[in-house]
């Protein structure tokens, strides 16, 4: 009878089918929002692809994946050719190529093999990235809601759906190539009030183009499926983007803004959930150390996400530029950051002249080095998972974004919240010495630091009192989810 109670207990459970696009940074917030999911009773489905998976079991053991009841894995396949090593990042372009084309039959198929398991109760929703938007077709097809999750911010999610707007105007594409550096990029969108300070060159470097490019009709076909979801969700709060957020409610489902999610997951009680992650890289837990011997706020923390990878000119000039300030500095590198396997071919005297005050590492436990009150400032690619993270944690960041969703985070942080310095893409070792210098001793360096701590205050109280809005609209969501069982 215990067993029977059991299996009913188990087949009565709400089943979310979590599904991230496969890249670091959506993988990560995913296995956040699952987590939140999993602790108000859901059982979890968590869908990565077969290349990621292998490189999660390498990365954090086989304990990290299936070691919690009702957290479970699966895994579909990209659609990709097997890569030369495991532990690369994959083409980003192939890669929205290959998932749109390939992954809705074992996306659909896994479904309904879901539905069929014993021991797991029926699905009763969907929660996919934008990006992964053929999952809104199989939700339909087996008759789940489906719930889209948005990793960037919803700043550039309006921008994004603008464009059709803006190539009507003809703003968009650019009528040659002169327009690159006339002067053209630079006008702003003064004509959409949320976005008014955002400039041409803000938007993705795919605009920057006289033709229409794979990656633009990915983004622009993405943000456009998006609306045929049951509801939106973002990883940002309401007082940082209230705006932009109101011009989105007007044209969009349901949006219920739950971030950051890392502030949320941190506060959850279940231990057992600690030990599934999903970093692709094995973390260094000897960067904490290092950190708790150096003084407060005196580290600057160097790290371009998953997906930048660096010319060897640019590598140099940033370490330069770090060895130059004569500042504590710890680096993240991962072993692709640089064109070529260049990384390792940093010139000898870098490395003898910052021995006693620089560590370079793979991979590190970001959000607890941003937490850590040695770190006075982050030089970051601008990815909005680093953003909320720096943001939560307080520490004004330098900003050299790369690409995609990053400009127009850089241009958000240095313009509007008060918390970024922007440098030249073209970067040089002076501007580097010159920012960190700048923004550890120097007077506007304490001003970003100062309107960095009233973020990160807002970022508390939307996520840890009983009526931050954040909470608030996981319990909406979880509220709307449950209705729908
Ligand atoms: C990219 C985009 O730029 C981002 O804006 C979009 O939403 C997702 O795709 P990525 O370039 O990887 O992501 O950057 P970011 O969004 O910052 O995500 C990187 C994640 O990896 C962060 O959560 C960060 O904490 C984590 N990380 C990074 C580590 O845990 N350790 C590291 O050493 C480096």
């Amino acid at each position: 009878n215990h067993q029977k109670d059991e299996k009913k207990v188990i087949s009565n459970k709400p089943h979310a089918v979590c599904l991230p696009f496969p890249a670091q940074g959506h993988i990560n917030p995913m296995i956040k929002l699952a987590k939140l999911l999993h602790s108000k009773g859901f059982h979890i489905t968590f869908v990565n692809t077969e290349y990621n998976h292998r490189r999660l079991l390498k990365s954090r053991g086989p304990d990290s994946l299936n070691g919690v009841p009702g957290f479970r894995f699966e895994t579909i396949t990209d659609g990709l050719p097997p890569a030369a090593a495991e532990d690369t990042t994959q083409d980003l372009p192939s890669l929205c190529d290959s998932t749109t084309k390939n992954c809705l039959a074992p996306f659909l198929a896994l479904l309904r093999k879901l539905n069929s398991l014993d021991g797991s109760p029926p699905v009763s929703c969907v929660v996919s990235d934008t990006a992964m938007w053929f999952a809104i077709k199989a939700a339909r097809e087996v008759g789940v809601p489906i719930f889209c999750l948005r990793t960037t911010n919803a700043s550039c999610f309006f921008a994004y759906r603008n464009f059709p707007a803006l190539i009507q105007k003809e703003i968009l594409p650019l009528k040659d190539s002169t327009f690159l550096t006339n002067g053209y990029l630079e006008s702003t969108l003064d004509w959409i009030p949320s976005l008014k300070n955002v400039r041409l060159r803000d938007l993705p470097t795919y605009t920057r183009t006289n033709d229409s490019n794979e990656m633009l009709d990915f983004i622009m076909t993405q943000v456009l499926e998006a609306s045929k979801a049951d509801a939106l969700i973002f990883n940002t709060f309401d007082e940082l983007e209230r705006d932009v957020l109101a011009d989105l409610s007007r044209t969009c489902p349901p949006i219920y803004t739950i971030g950051p999610l890392h502030s949320i997951i941190n506060q959850l009680p279940q231990n057992s959930l600690k030990s599934i992650g999903g970093s692709l890289w094995k973390e260094d837990l000897e960067s904490l150390k290092w950190l708790n011997s150096r003084a407060p706020n005196s580290v600057v923390y160097v790290n371009f996400g998953s997906i930048t990878v660096l010319t060897p000119e640019q590598l140099v000039e940033f370490a330069w530029g770090l060895a130059d300030s004569k500042k504590d500095f710890l680096w993240t590198l991962r072993p692709d950051a640089v064109k070529g396997d260049c990384n390792v071919n940093l010139p000898f005297e870098f490395y003898e002249e910052t021995k006693e005050r620089g560590l370079i590492v793979t991979w590190c436990p970001q959000e607890q080095v941003l937490n850590h009150p040695s770190i006075g400032t982050f030089l970051t690619h601008c990815g909005w998972n680093s953003m909320m993270e720096s943001l939560a944690s307080g520490v004004p960041m330098i900003c050299w974004p790369f690409f995609a969703d990053q400009h127009i985070n850089c241009r958000f942080a240095c313009a509007e919240w008060g918390v970024g310095l922007e440098i030249d893409s073209n970067v040089n070792r002076v501007d580097v010495a010159n920012a960190v210098t700048e923004l550890i001793d120097g007077e506007k360096g304490k001003q970003l630091k100062s309107d960095a701590l009233i973020w990160k205050n807002k970022a508390a109280d939307a996520t840890t009192t009983s009526n931050g809005s954040s909470y608030l609209n996981i319990d909406k969501l979880v509220a709307e989810m449950l209705s729908r069982h």
